[in-house]
């Protein structure tokens, strides 16, 4: 057997129209899949009595048979295997002929790959997840040990007010669980099984479809045959997902490689995730975390790409939805491989308490805190806002923290500021008195770490 439509063809395909369509050296990581649908269908032929029992157990034989060489690589690939729906069917022929012919009753190679790249997309999912669950467990363990350390919080970039480390670090924890959400949505949407939709309209055979889906694992089946060999919704919502977790990898590796920079040195990223210069002996570059940060956008455009494929395709199936594997398996891929970094490199971050610190005696970490104060006295909020901006102004003069201004400083900006103002107002107690849920506080930081701790462990 050559090609699964020769029969109306006078000439073979061009080679470089060949070389340009064949989507082989792609989706033959597709096989497994494929060899499942395959015995699910041929089950599902034998129900309703289209292949024989003998028929039947010939094929499954043959496809387990071909699992199994596919698994130890000794199938090998001929000129004319376009693609893993033909490849599989080939060496099905060759083990049991012209039973093998009739594998291909009632289905497309347009619903068989819908069913196929689903199936690929249920099981990606778990191990995305627990590269999501790495990376929070990762940050989890960093939360615990930096618990109380105290940490500049940004706006801008610039200092704003102080929070706790643990609670900086939890913000991650809070991203990547909205990811694992998303994970669960990319589930349910792939979770729905085409294959009975045949090229467009329906396979002519008879086929339980509910019971070939339960075959495979599906707990649906699609509900329209041309929207299901022509959606691939299901891989723009798995797109999305990892887009979304690329972001926040994105954003945490921008964070590590600020961090890390001599001139901040708050951490140090341990030697199995930096490189050295080839010409600078004293560097120590954070090249993973930039390379996670410079992938991002390579995921990021797989949602697009894959976008920009389908807006403008008639119904129902159209080949150029082959170039979806490519896009995906690309963005999967990275994902995996930058959840593994991260979760690996997380764990060889240490602190620099010292260094910390010392940042957080640059730019007025406790002004709000100190204008929260004189609204605990009874001044209105606009103007402790206004008095704490005068004295912040003060403080810059003399080169001095508001916390070092003498009482007289304080009266000379106003008579309204109490004596002893000052003696509250500290890191800690300016963190402590965040006790709102959600909020830096330590209690609220304890309490989110407790509930952490039951789901992932600690
Ligand atoms: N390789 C094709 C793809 O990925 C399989 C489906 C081919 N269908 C067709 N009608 N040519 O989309």
């Amino acid at each position: 057997m050559s090609r699964l439509w020769g029969g109306r063809f006078e000439g073979g395909l061009d080679q470089i129209a060949k070389a340009f369509s064949f989507s082989i050296e792609i989706d033959q990581r597709l096989y497994p899949y494929d060899i499942a649908l395959n015995r699910a269908h041929a089950k599902g032929l034998n129900q309703v009595g289209v292949l024989t029992e003998e028929e039947w157990v010939a094929l499954d034989t043959a496809l387990i048979a071909v699992k199994q060489e596919m698994d130890d690589n000794v199938a090998g690939l001929m000129d004319d295997d376009e693609d893993v729906h033909s490849l599989v069917e080939r060496l099905v022929v060759q083990k049991v002929g012209s039973i093998g012919k009739k594998m291909h009753t009632g289905k497309s190679r347009n619903d068989q790959v819908a069913t196929g790249m689903r199936l690929w997309v249920l099981d990606t999912i778990d191990p995305l997840k627990e590269g999501v669950v790495g990376c929070i467990r990762s940050l989890l363990q960093l939360a615990l040990r930096y618990e109380h350390q105290l940490f500049p919080a940004f706006t801008h970039f610039q200092p704003a007010q102080p929070t706790l480390l643990s609670h900086h670090l939890l913000a991650y924890v809070s991203m990547f669980e909205r990811d694992l959400t998303r994970l669960e949505h990319a589930r349910v949407s792939a979770d729905c099984c085409p294959l009975g939709s045949g090229a467009v309209v329906g396979s002519g055979f008879p086929i339980d479809r509910e019971f070939v889906a339960r075959e495979l694992g599906f707990t649906r089946v699609t509900d329209n045959s041309i929207d299901a060999v022509s959606d691939r919704d299901f891989l723009l919502d798995l797109l999305a997902m990892a887009g979304a977790c690329m972001v926040h990898l994105s954003r945490l590796s921008d964070e590590l490689v600020l961090w890390s920079s001599p001139l901040i040195g708050m951490i140090t990223i341990g030697d199995s995730y930096t490189t050295g210069s080839s010409l600078m002996p004293q560097k120590k570059n954070p090249d993973i975390a930039e390379l996670i940060r410079g992938k991002t956008s390579r995921v990021n455009s797989a949602w697009l790409t894959l976008a920009s494929v389908i807006k403008g395709l008639p119904l129902a199936y159209n080949r150029d939805f082959q170039e979806d594997k490519g896009i995906v398996f690309d963005a999967v891929d990275t994902l995996m491989q930058a959840l593994g970094c991260m979760e690996g490199m997380l764990q060889t971050v240490v602190f620099h308490p010292h260094a910390i610190e010392a940042h957080m005696q640059k730019g007025q970490l406790l002004a709000t805190e100190l204008a929260d104060l004189l609204v605990k006295e009874g001044v209105p909020f606009r103007d402790a806002h206004e008095l704490t901006g005068k004295l912040v102004a003060l403080a810059d003069r003399e080169g001095k923290t508001l916390a070092d201004l003498s009482a007289t400083q304080l009266k000379s900006v106003s008579p309204l500021i109490p004596e002893g103002i000052l003696a509250h107002l500290t890191m800690g107690s300016a963190v402590s008195s965040k006790n709102v849920l959600g909020g830096t506080a330590p209690n609220q930081i304890r309490d989110r770490l407790n509930h952490l701790i039951r789901i992932y462990g600690g």
